[in-house]
C-alpha cells in the first residue's frame, strides 16, 4: 500500500501533466457544493483506470479530524436534486455550449489583478471527466444531488452502489457518479455528492414536473459514519423530500441545517501536503483569514466559529464566490443580553453590549470561503462547498453562550437569497429556469462550548489515530502558512 505523502506526491505530478498537456489550469479540487468545477482542462482525455482509481483513493482516504458531529445520532440531515444538466457538458469553456446546455456564464467579468477570469467563476457547469476530484464516471449533462449526514462519512466506505434514489414518478436511480468534493477538508466530510439523471426543471406545480422525492443508503451498503466510537453503518438510513418539491419550485433553494457555536480551532483544516489538488480556495480557516484572539475582547474573551451547514452549494447567484465580508448582505445574529431583552448583531467590525455582567460580541466576518485578501471582486474564488463559517469574538464564554438564533435570507428586511450552483448567474438566458434562491430561515444556534462535539479517525496506513494534532502532524507535515493580515473591515 502506497503511504499518503506518496500518494501526494504522484499525484501532484500527474495534476502537472494534465495542466501541460492542456494548456489550462487543472481541475480546481474545490467543486461546486454538488459540484465539482473545475477550470474545465479543456475536455481532458478519459484518464487512464488506474489514474481514476488512484485520485478516488487519495480523495477517499480515512483522514477525519476534529470534524463536527451535528447531531447525537448517525442520520442523514439533506438529501436532494440540487440543479439539473450542468455536471458534464461538452465543454465548458465555451459559452454557446455552456448556454446550450441551459447553463449560465457571467457576463463582464474583469479581474482586478489583469489576469483573464478564471473559468470557474463564469460558470459553474463542468467538463465530462472529473477524475482529478475524486469522482471515478463520466458525466453526461448530469444533475447534482448533495446528501449530507449529521456525522462525517468514513471516505474508503464510498461506493457507487450504497445509494438508491427515488423521483417524484416512483422510479429508481442507482447514480454512477458519487464522492467527497468538494467536502473534503479533514474536518469537513460530512456531505457525498451524486451525479446522474434525477429530473428535470419543471416546478412542481406544473404537469411532467420530475425531482427527488426519497435518498436512501440501501441495506447492506458499505457506507459507513465516524462518530465518536468509531465507524458505524449508515445502512438503512433514509431521507423524505421535506417540502414535497421541485428545487425550481419559488424558493426552494438550499437551507441551513445546523448552526453550530464552538471555539475557533483550525486543526483539520485544508488537505493534505503536498496536496492533491490545486490550493486556489487555501487556507480559508477562520485563523487564516482573522489570525488568533487578540485580546481585544478583554482577558476572558475568544475567538468563536458559528458553523453553518447546508444543503446545497451557496453562492450569490450560483457561480460567483461567495466574499468573507459579506456577512451582513444575508445574515443577521440574535442574542439575549443580561437583561433578557433580544440584541440584533447585523454589522461586521461592531462591538455588541449584552450587559454588565455577559460583555460583549463582535462579529469578524465570513470564513471558509477562499482565501483571505485585502479586497475582493468578481473573480474571487472560494471552497464551493457545504460549509461556511461566521467568525466573532466574545468577551467570554457567557457571551458567546447568549447567542440564540441564526437569521438568514431575511429577504422582507432587504437580505439577500443564495443559491446553489444551478443558479442562474447575473446574465440568465431569457426563457432558461434556473434552481430558486434560499428561503428565509431562522436557525437555532446550537452551543457546543464545552465539549466541541467532533471526531478524529484516522487510519493511516493501517495506524489508528484519534488524536487530532497527532493525525494532523502526521498528514501535513508541511509548516502551515502564516496568518494572513486580517482584511479590513
Ligand atoms: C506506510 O507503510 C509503509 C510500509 O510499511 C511505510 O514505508 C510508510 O512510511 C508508511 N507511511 C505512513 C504515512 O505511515
Ligand atoms: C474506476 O472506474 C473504472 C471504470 O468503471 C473501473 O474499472 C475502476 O476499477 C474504477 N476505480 C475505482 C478506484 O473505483
Ligand atoms: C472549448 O471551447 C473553447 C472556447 O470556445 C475553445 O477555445 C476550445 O478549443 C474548445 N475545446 C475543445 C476541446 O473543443
Ligand atoms: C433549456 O430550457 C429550455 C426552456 O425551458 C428548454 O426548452 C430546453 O429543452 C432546455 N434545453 C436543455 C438542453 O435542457
Ligand atoms: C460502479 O463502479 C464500478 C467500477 O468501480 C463500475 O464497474 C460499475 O459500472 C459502477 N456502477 C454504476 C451503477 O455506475
Ligand atoms: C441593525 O439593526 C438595528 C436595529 O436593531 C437597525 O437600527 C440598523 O439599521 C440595522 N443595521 C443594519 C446595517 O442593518
Ligand atoms: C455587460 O456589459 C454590456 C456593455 O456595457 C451591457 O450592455 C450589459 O448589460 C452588461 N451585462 C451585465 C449582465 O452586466
Ligand atoms: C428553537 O428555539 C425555540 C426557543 O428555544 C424553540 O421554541 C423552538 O422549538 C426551537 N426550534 C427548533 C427547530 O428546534
Amino acid at each position: 500500500m502506497m503511504s499518503i505523502t506518496k500518494v501526494g506526491f504522484v499525484l501532484m505530478t500527474l495534476l502537472a501533466t494534465v495542466q501541460c498537456q492542456d494548456g489550462a489550469p487543472a481541475p480546481n479540487a474545490a467543486a461546486p457544493a454538488g459540484a465539482p468545477a473545475p477550470d474545465n482542462a479543456a475536455a481532458p482525455a478519459p484518464p487512464a483506470p488506474d489514474m481514476a482509481g488512484m485520485f478516488a483513493a487519495a480523495y477517499n482516504q480515512d483522514i477525519i479530524i476534529n470534524s463536527d458531529l451535528f447531531s447525537d445520532k448517525p442520520e442523514i440531515l439533506s438529501g436532494g436534486l440540487g440543479f439539473t444538466n450542468i455536471i458534464g457538458v461538452s465543454n465548458n469553456t465555451d459559452e454557446a455550449v455552456v448556454r446550450a446546455a441551459n447553463g449560465t456564464w457571467r457576463a463582464n467579468v474583469t479581474c482586478s489583478s489583469g489576469a483573464p477570469p478564471p473559468g470557474r467563476v463564469l460558470t459553474s457547469a463542468t467538463p465530462t471527466t472529473m477524475y482529478t476530484t475524486g469522482y471515478n464516471c463520466t458525466a453526461d449533462n448530469y444533475d447534482g444531488l448533495p446528501v449530507c449526514f449529521s456525522w462525517p462519512v468514513l471516505p474508503s466506505s464510498i461506493s457507487n452502489t450504497s445509494f438508491l434514489i427515488t423521483l417524484s414518478d416512483g422510479s429508481t436511480v442507482v447514480p454512477p457518479c458519487i464522492g467527497m468534493s468538494p467536502n473534503f477538508e479533514f474536518n469537513e466530510r460530512q456531505c457525498v455528492v451524486l451525479f446522474a439523471k434525477f429530473g428535470n426543471r419543471i416546478p412542481s406545480t406544473e404537469p411532467g414536473s420530475l425531482f427527488v422525492s426519497r435518498v436512501e443508503v440501501v441495506q447492506g451498503a458499505s457506507l459507513k459514519l465516524v462518530g465518536k466510537s468509531g465507524p458505524v453503518s449508515a445502512a438503512g438510513l433514509s431521507f423524505d423530500n421535506p417540502t414535497g418539491k421541485s428545487p425550481y419550485d419559488d424558493n426552494n433553494g438550499p437551507v441551513i441545517m445546523v448552526a453550530k457555536l464552538s471555539k475557533l480551532n483550525d486543526v483539520g483544516e485544508g488537505i493534505s501536503q503536498p496536496p492533491i489538488a490545486p490550493q486556489t480556495a487555501f487556507p480559508n480557516s477562520g485563523i487564516a483569514l482573522y489570525g488568533a484572539y487578540d485580546g481585544s475582547l478583554g482577558p476572558d474573551g475568544d475567538r468563536y466559529r458559528l458553523r453553518l451547514f447546508y444543503s446545497g452549494g451557496m453562492t450569490p447567484d450560483g457561480v460567483m464566490a461567495f466574499q468573507p465580508t459579506k456577512f451582513a448582505t444575508h445574515f443577521y445574529l440574535m442574542a439575549t443580553d443580561a437583561d433578557g431583552q433580544e440584541v440584533r448583531i447585523n454589522a461586521t467590525g461592531v462591538e455588541y453590549d449584552l450587559g454588565q455582567q455577559l460583555g460583549s460580541i463582535q462579529v469578524l466576518g465570513m470564513a471558509d470561503t477562499g482565501v483571505g485578501q485585502d479586497s475582493y471582486d468578481e473573480c474571487y474564488q472560494e471552497d464551493y462547498d457545504n460549509y461556511l463559517d461566521v467568525i466573532l469574538d466574545a468577551s467570554s464564554p457567557e457571551a458567546a453562550a447568549s447567542l440564540t438564533t441564526l437569521m438568514a435570507f431575511q429577504t422582507d428586511e432587504g437580505y439577500s437569497p443564495l443559491y446553489n450552483p444551478g443558479g442562474p448567474g447575473n446574465d440568465p438566458t431569457p426563457g432558461v429556469r434556473y434552481s430558486s434562491p434560499s428561503p428565509p430561515q431562522s436557525v437555532n444556534i446550537t452551543l457546543a462550548l464545552d465539549d466541541p462535539m467532533v471526531v478524529t479517525y484516522c487510519n493511516l496506513n493501517g495506524t489508528l489515530i484519534t488524536d487530532p494534532e497527532a493525525c494532523a502532524a502526521a498528514v501535513a507535515p508541511a509548516p502551515t502558512p502564516a496568518p494572513a493580515p486580517a482584511p479590513a473591515a
